[in-house]
């Protein structure tokens, strides 16, 4: 039931519509105070009164009833209460009808978003700088789908560019089939690192470097099934990745598919006016809009990264139809999204509109390595392993006789990783620290994981939860049940604002107020309505714990 608009629908608040009312009830501070507040300053000027008395005005003409039970003024503010079992008993009956449906919507039918994520680069290290891309980009496709979009999860792989050149002259040079297969992508990193580090004393290897690229256009048989297998290396490893952190894509069309996508897009361009020429290039000005002009061509007549985007954009309106195309990419690209944005604003895409370049900030780690420095990359596979591992470390100091470690390692460790990623606001640098992410009593997904495990325990105990609901409900119980009712508004705001985060920082806080209630409040010492409740609450709040750490992609075992 939505409180808000209840009160709404029977507050007379000057000229304000309902939905108005209903924008502006807020959550005072504390329980205390009330559960929703009005605030009257806005009315102030319309009604010619001090809000205080506006206040008071509306408090004393307020219909209460069996479910908002008080409404009184304080400061410039009416709070109102509801009635406690009520709220308890709706918000109970509703979790454990809906249960792992609890807080999806249908809001979203008949809207398919494109999200464009991760877009690994062939051939070179998927790093812990892709980790945040990876992890947020899934988690809103995850929490789009809940509430009832069509998610369309886009791999926009790095699979085109001189780069492919380089390496096959690398490796026809340096490299063998047997080492390739065996080192994966690290092998062909290092096949590319050692040709920059050659090519710097024998500059002749980029020629050489630029024909075996050519040769891959010309669609030359070796090129081009050289370049294929270095791809499928590339996309076996970071498979596993993939399945590790439970992420999914409906397309892999990277820059490569878009080659032959690309003429109509330079037409289109030519015709509609927008093209000019500037030292050979072909570029879109930007100067009106305080951006440098975006190259669509090299003197050289090749394309760019813009053009393939603009391509790509084109590309997935006509195919899709989307209601949003999100792109999931560090802020570092900010001038590029706003360019090709813009262009293609320009070219009268009224679509334009709906284009998203969904920024994040950099991750890096304690001991100060960046992400790309060359030399010095710091592979994501190793920082999951690593995070099993002391997953795995810290469980069997804590539990030794727990069955199934290993598996439960695996659940605790990859969560870590993600929750690390996901905590803070997503524009936000971060330094990962293992330390951090796997404290069990921090504001972690081990702590929210152990929490579960908690409560799936009392449960075992206790039996499972019929939804009867006491005479009166504690305070500590009362918070609890604000907050798991709270739990669609958090996914609708997460959406709104492309900001997992809310999830994550929702489930901790949940986990904080349950394990209040769990310390202060005997559970299956309790008797009769009062146990029964009690259980239910426990029920539900691992309902709900474990449906926001779903979206994150992030698993609950039943034991820690
Ligand atoms: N592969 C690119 C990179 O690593 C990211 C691609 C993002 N997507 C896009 N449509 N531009 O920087």
């Amino acid at each position: 039931m939505d409180f808000k608009k209840y009160i709404a629908a029977r507050l007379q608040a000057g000229e304000l519509t309902k939905d108005e009312i209903c924008a502006m009830l807020a959550q005072p501070p504390n329980s205390e105070m009330g559960d929703f507040a009005f605030p009257c300053f806005r009315l102030a000027k319309t009604m010619r009164k001090a809000p205080a008395l506006i206040a008071e005005g509306i408090a004393a003409t307020y219909p209460t009833d069996h479910i908002v039970t008080a409404a009184e003024a304080a400061g410039g503010y009416v709070n109102f209460r509801i009635d406690r079992v009520f709220w308890a008993k709706q918000t109970l009956s509703l979790i454990l009808t809906e249960r792992e449906k609890y807080g999806s919507s249908k809001e979203g039918q008949g809207r398919v978003v494109c999200i464009d994520y991760s877009s690994v680069n062939i051939a070179k290290p998927f790093h812990i700088g892709h980790l945040s891309t990876t992890v947020l980009g899934s988690a809103l496709y995850k929490l789009h789908k809940f509430l009832g979009y069509t998610p369309v999860g886009i791999n926009h792989l790095g699979d085109y560019g001189t780069q492919f050149g380089k390496l096959i002259s690398a490796y026809k040079r340096w490299g063998s089939r047997e080492e390739i297969e065996k080192g994966g992508l690290r092998a062909l990193n290092a096949l590319y690192v050692r040709f920059h580090e050659e090519a710097e004393k024998d500059p002749s290897l980029n020629d050489e470097a630029r024909h075996f690229f050519k040769n891959i256009e010309d669609k030359d048989p070796e090129s081009v099934q050289l370049f294929e297998w270095f791809k499928q290396l590339t996309l076996n490893d970071v498979g596993k990745i993939y399945e590790q952190l439970d992420v999914h894509f409906d397309s892999w069309a990277g820059e490569s598919f878009y080659n032959d996508k690309m003429q109509p897009v330079i037409d289109e361009l030519r015709e509609k006016g927008l093209l000019k020429e500037s030292e050979g290039a072909q570029i879109v000005d930007l100067s009106d809009y305080d951006m440098p002009p975006c190259i669509i061509l090299r003197s050289d007549g090749a394309s760019l990264y813009a053009t393939r985007d603009i391509a790509a954009a084109i590309y997935r309106k006509d195919t899709y139809d989307f209601y949003k195309c999100l792109y999931v990419v560090a802020y570092q690209q900010n001038l590029h999204f706003k360019q090709f944005f813009k262009v293609l604003e320009l070219m009268g895409k009224p679509w334009a509109k709906d284009l998203v370049h969904v920024a994040y900030g950099m991750v890096s780690l304690e001991d100060g390595s960046m992400s790309t420095r060359k030399g010095k990359v710091v592979y994501l596979e190793d920082v999951i392993a690593r995070c099993i591992e002391k997953a795995l470390a810290i469980i069997s100091e804590k539990n030794p006789s727990l069955e199934n470690k290993e598996e439960i390692a695996k659940t605790v460790g990859v969560g870590a990783v993600i929750f690390g990623a996901l905590y803070n606001n997503k524009i936000k640098d971060i330094t990962f620290s293992y330390d951090k992410v796997l404290n069990f009593e921090g504001e972690t997904s081990c702590y929210v994981q152990y929490t579960c495990a908690r409560a799936n325990s009392v449960l075992e105990k206790g039996g499972h939860a019929k939804d009867t609901v006491p005479e009166a409900v504690l305070p500590q119980e009362f918070e609890v049940v604000k907050k798991l009712a709270e739990f669609p508004n958090v996914l609708q705001d997460a959406l709104e604002k492309y900001e997992p985060c809310f999830i994550a920082r929702y489930a901790v806080d949940l986990a904080q107020l349950y394990n209040k209630f769990y310390f202060d409040c005997t559970i299956l010492g309790a008797e009769g309505a009062v146990r029964d409740f009690r259980l239910a609450l426990t029920e539900a709040t691992l309902i709900t714990l474990k449906n926001a750490l779903a979206l994150l992609g992030i698993g609950v075992p039943e034991k820690m």
